[in-house]
């Protein structure tokens, strides 16, 4: 039966029933969920989803601008190598700093980090609660090779002792904040959700968000929101105080919206639905005029150069040119020109003229 037609106190129940969700709570688990931010967000929420190289400081503090404050929504910010956090010399540690650099706009805010090695989370979780953030995210998704090779990242769904054990570290290094985790549902097969959020849950996490596809599916196919409310029956039996979040697919607020009132969860995730749109989190109805995306877009490149150039290389802002610029008559030669150049500035000037 697709999980979605069943009612939700029966998959409750079913998720009671069924012995593979551990039910052990670890007695170390000193952080009640209930001491955070998650708990202070009403219902439901959106959460910008952490994207490498696009939900960076730049474009985080313009989502932030343009976000209406009566949106709820928390942050995170890309995934940052824990080993890098505690290991990087003098430049590394500079460049994660202005990395992981965010405007009080954008609290509450969370870092997420990854590893594979429970010392190294602990420092590093240390060091993002002296950076001020409001809460530590483990990425248990990710499916890059290099991550996955250190036994971090989507290859922790395959270890769930090693992936508690790092949950339990990032609290002993931060011990006032919360810690999430971000995960998917499965390695190869959605069958090992129930059994793989189960483990995770026994560690009371602060909040859990769950993209909906295995790592085998990486993006390749749509995501299973069928499977949401299953996830959310899992979080009722085992840690009722987890906040949780369903991610992948969602185009903007209403779609989320819908998805959270259809599936039980507390709150939804977005990820490259901001591509081009940093009015997100804004609740504006109408669409964006080309003149505000070309506005938005020179916006973009300034808080890029002020807080990344020279840490960061400029060509990651070519993927958001393509994003903001479409949708009018002469946008693909424009596309074109911005594509062509040779750092930011020379798109400055060729976004200025458009203005005049
Ligand atoms: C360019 C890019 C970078 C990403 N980087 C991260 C990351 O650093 N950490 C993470 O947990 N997920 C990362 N993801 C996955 C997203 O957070 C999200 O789970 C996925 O895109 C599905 O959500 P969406 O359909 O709303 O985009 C990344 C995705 C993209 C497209």
């Amino acid at each position: 039966m697709n999980p979605d037609t069943k009612p939700v106190h029966k998959l409750v129940h079913a998720a009671r029933r069924d012995s593979t969700v551990p039910r052990t709570v670890d007695a170390s688990a000193q952080v009640s969920a209930g001491h955070s931010f998650w708990v202070q967000l009403p219902r439901p929420f959106f959460a910008l989803a952490p994207m490498e190289d696009v939900t960076d400081a730049a474009f985080r503090a313009l989502i932030a601008r343009y976000a209406s404050s009566d949106v709820p929504r928390v942050f995170y910010t890309e995934f940052t190598s824990a080993d890098g956090l505690v290991f990087a010399d003098e430049h590394g540690q500079a460049r994660l700093r202005a990395k992981l650099a965010f405007m009080p706009a954008e609290r509450p805010i969370v870092a997420q980090l990854f590893t594979a090695h429970p010392e190294r989370m602990e420092q590093a979780a240390a060091r993002v609660a002296e950076l001020g953030f409001d809460g530590v995210d483990i990425n248990m998704g990710c499916p890059d090779r290099t991550v996955e090779k250190q036994g971090s990242g989507a290859s922790l769904m395959k270890n769930p002792v090693l992936a508690r054990e790092l949950i339990r570290a990032a609290r002993q290094g931060a011990p006032h904040l919360p810690v999430s985790v971000k995960t998917r549902i499965g390695y190869s097969k959605d069958s090992e959700m129930e059994h793989w959020l189960g483990e995770l849950l026994a560690e009371k996490p602060a909040a859990l968000a769950v993209h909906l596809r295995t790592r085998a599916e990486m993006s390749d196919v749509p995501a299973h929101w069928e499977w949401m409310s299953r996830a959310v029956a899992v979080r009722d039996t085992v840690s009722p105080e987890t906040r949780i979040m369903g991610n992948g697919d969602v185009r903007d607020l209403s779609d989320a919206r819908q998805k959270a009132s259809e599936t039980g969860a507390d709150g939804i995730m977005l990820g490259r639905a901001v591509f081009g749109n940093p009015w997100l989190f804004s609740d504006r109805a109408q669409l964006p005029t080309q003149e505000e995306r070309i506005a938005a877009l020179i916006e973009h490149i300034k808080l890029f150069q002020e807080k990344l150039s020279g840490l960061v290389s400029e060509a990651v802002m070519k993927r958001h040119f393509k994003a903001y610029i479409h949708g009018w008559h002469g946008a693909a030669e424009l596309r074109a020109r911005l594509m062509e150049t040779e750092g930011l500035d020379a798109a400055l000037v060729i976004l200025s003229e458009m203005q005049e």
